[in-house]
């Protein structure tokens, strides 16, 4: 694998259709496993890593961020990554830089209300890597489950004519989905994340039992979490609509830490699918 800091040094390394993999680095498991997806397509794999400062808002953790190239290109590499491309600062954003991409209103609900112009950041950032590699699909995680559906709207609205491919979310053993910022959670508080995950999977058990309130499915113990929000929507994210399939959302703090999660619920699968989405994610 060779690591890139250009993306002309990117391009002079392969050859072919890319398959673009972004990411911030603190590269764990849920990375890898977009990188696995993207390596079992034909083309070269580039893995971007970029702590993108303008999806960061004052206050929040730009500068505590975790950095570790030598980490994170071991993992890549691993993962079947051909390029780790690593850009400056200076490639991203150079000097001038003026234009921003606005995703339309629903990058102001959900995690946008606490955190304003974050997604205006993430569209931003994105649409200016898709432009450095112009790739012919990219990889997103499941996990991040609203980006994922406003860069399918930004990538379709545009006509950019790139393939943005969605994820599975990938799980520790007791259900918390994989996050850099899992680092941040003392031993104690990790062990209160559980609660995460936990909600999830007893919205989607009584959703598989045939609960179809809003109200009463998203009534669950949430302990030790500083809830933000729960809510269950249509899966494009519009309002939710019992007979279409539909996500459960939730985003909130243990401690200082901001976990976020969701689960994909099916409004004609079978009773016990709640739980077998569940297991089958964490697998
Ligand atoms: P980052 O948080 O590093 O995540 C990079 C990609 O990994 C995202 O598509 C995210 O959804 C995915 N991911 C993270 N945890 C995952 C898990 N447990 N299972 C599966 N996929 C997981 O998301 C960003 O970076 C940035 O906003 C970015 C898109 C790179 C723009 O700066």
């Amino acid at each position: 694998m060779i690591i890139a800091r250009s993306a002309a040094d990117v391009h002079a390394a392969v050859e072919g259709p890319i398959t673009f993999v972004p990411t911030m680095g603190a590269l764990h498991d849920g990375h890898a496993s977009l990188v696995r997806l993207a390596a079992q397509g034909t083309g070269p794999v580039v893995v971007s890593d970029f702590v993108n400062p303008t999806q960061f808002g004052p206050g929040e953790d730009f500068e505590a961020y975790p950095r570790d190239l030598d980490a994170d290109a071991a993992i890549a590499e691993a993962a079947g990554a051909d390029v780790l491309w690593a850009p400056s600062v200076e490639e991203i954003y150079p000097p001038g830089f003026a234009t921003t991409v606005d995703p339309g209103p629903l990058a102001e609900e959900l995690c946008g209300a606490s955190r304003p112009g974050h997604f205006v950041g993430v569209a931003t950032v994105v649409i200016r890597l898709f432009g450095l590699m112009q790739p012919v699909r990219a990889i997103f995680g499941r996990k991040d489950y609203q980006q994922l559906v406003l860069l399918q709207r930004v990538t379709r609205d545009l006509a950019l004519g790139i393939d943005v491919v969605g994820a599975p979310t990938i799980r520790e053993h007791d259900g918390l989905a994989m996050s850099s910022r899992n680092r941040y959670l003392s031993p104690e508080e990790r062990a209160l994340a559980a609660v995460v995950p936990n909600a999830l999977r007893n919205v989607a058990a009584s959703y598989a039992n045939g609960e179809r309130r809003p109200d009463a499915l998203l009534d669950v113990p949430l302990d030790a979490l500083e809830l933000e929000y729960l809510t269950v929507r249509a899966a494009d994210l519009s309002p939710y609509d019992p007979d279409r399939p539909a996500v459960v959302l939730i985003a909130g703090r243990i401690g200082g830490t901001r976990l976020i999660d969701n689960l994909e619920l099916d409004p004609i699968a079978p009773a016990s699918a709640g739980d077998a989405l569940f297991a089958k994610e964490s697998a």
